[in-house]
């Protein structure tokens, strides 16, 4: 992937603010948008959804990722995440796992409110996801064991 421009990073932490705007956090307050860029220029949005049932609550890099991959997305260059904290946000562990899925390698842009950001690569923050390697089914057969023990 060539070196992404400045301008272009500029306009995706941009997107990230203009959909924090719509994210739904009546209970934490805590607003939250996330852009993905994805590979083929495109740009996906995402902001946090949250429900009373509070584990229910969806953060808003994975609501952008769902976007992506359902429009059949599948690589990203980038993902700007634009929060309420002060200090900027990085993606928690969850979306970490779920965005190195599709793009270990991505930019991740840790947007403030004066539309600075600052880059890291998602790498650095999730240096060993798990992957589809990991769960390749291993030789013993479980299913059969259970067969030959009922017998
Ligand atoms: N949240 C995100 O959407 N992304 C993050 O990277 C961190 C946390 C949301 C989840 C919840 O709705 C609220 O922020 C407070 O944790």
């Amino acid at each position: 992937m060539p070196r992404l421009s400045d301008r272009r990073l500029t306009a995706l932490a941009q997107k990230a603010w203009e959909t924090w705007l719509f994210a739904y956090a009546p209970y934490s307050q805590f607003r939250v948008g996330a852009a993905l860029l994805a590979a083929d220029g495109r740009v996906f949005t995402g902001a946090n959804v949250e429900n009373p049932s509070y584990g229910l609550s969806m953060c808003a890099e994975r609501v952008a990722v769902g976007a992506a991959a359902a429009a059949g997305v599948r690589s990203f260059a980038a993902v700007a995440v634009a929060g309420d904290s002060t200090s900027g946000l990085v993606p928690c562990g969850a979306c970490r796992q779920v965005l190195a899925e599709f793009s270990p390698d991505m930019l991740v842009l840790r947007c403030r409110r004066d539309g600075t950001y600052e880059q890291m690569r998602l790498r650095d923050l999730m240096p060993s996801p798990l992957t589809g390697h990991a769960i390749e089914a291993s030789d013993s057969e479980p299913e059969r064991e259970l067969e030959l023990a009922a017998r």
